[in-house]
């Protein structure tokens, strides 16, 4: 029946796996975290494509795979259709930042989408928070230190929570939600807790994500009933894989 295979960046990505193992245990999974071409945040499309197509066919040789979960908001708003293009015969589920959901629970509020410098310019968010101007005010920055801080290039816990302090501070006294718009974000939830006044609220897209692939295997007869699961860990970085495993365990 195949695997569903889930790949991101790097390490971001196990934020959507483990909402998907919570929704769907029974399946069979294979991780690939692209850590060595981390951050991808600020590559083009056309590098983004030559990346993506690596990582897919490394999951296509390495198992049977019913499905592509693209854990990644700026692979997703900037190349999904390429994808879908480029390997024709395996459908893919993307992923993006959860705008509507946070304009569906914060009517009126001032909501801040924190996503990778790709995503925040791309037209695709412009155009769904756009349509969504009359139920809340939205505000988009980027937040490109995050991703390196999680794959652990800036180890130094005190200079992260310096660096988005400031990053954060014009937004830190009237900011009511946070749509965190990159995967890695969600495993810094607390740090940036810290740079808000208010208690903020965050929405990110990982359980919707879920729900859409549940219905796509289910609509194609291949969701799997019952069984144990099982996942696979693969890094373009092998010594990213033990910790891939390490993370989606810690991770709640
Ligand atoms: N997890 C990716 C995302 O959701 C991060 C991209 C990056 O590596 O900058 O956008």
């Amino acid at each position: 029946m195949g695997k569903i295979a889930v790949f991101d960046s790097g390490l971001g990505g196990l934020t959507v796996l483990s909402e998907l193992k919570k929704l769907m245990p029974g399946e069979d999974y294979i991780y690939f975290g692209d850590s060595a071409n981390a951050p991808y945040g600020d590559k083009t499309p056309d590098e983004l494509e030559v990346l993506c197509r690596n990582v897919c066919l490394k999951l296509l040789e390495a198992d049977e795979i019913k499905c592509f979960v693209i854990a990644c908001n700026t692979t997703t708003a900037k190349i999904l259709d390429r994808l879908e293009r480029d390997f024709p015969t395996v459908p893919f589920v993307g992923i993006e930042p959860a705008v509507a959901e946070a304009a569906e629970h914060e009517l009126g509020k001032n909501i801040l989408v924190l996503a990778t410098t790709g995503t925040v310019n791309s037209d695709r968010l412009k155009e769904r928070i756009d349509g969504l101007k009359d139920k809340a005010y939205f505000k988009a920055l980027a937040a490109p230190g995050i991703v390196p801080y999680v794959e652990g290039f800036m180890p130094d816990r005190d200079s992260f929570r310096a660096y988005l302090k400031d990053l954060l501070k014009d937004h830190s006294r009237d900011t009511d939600a946070v749509v965190l718009g990159c995967t890695h974000f969600p495993f810094v939830k607390e740090e940036l807790r810290e740079c808000f006044d208010k208690d903020i609220r965050f929405y990110d897209a990982a359980g919707g994500v879920a729900l859409r692939v549940k219905e796509l295997l289910k609509s194609k007869g291949i969701l799997k009933a019952g069984g144990n699961g099982s996942i696979c860990f693969m890094n373009s970085d092998p010594d990213k894989i033990k910790l891939e495993e390490r993370l989606l365990n810690e991770y709640k």
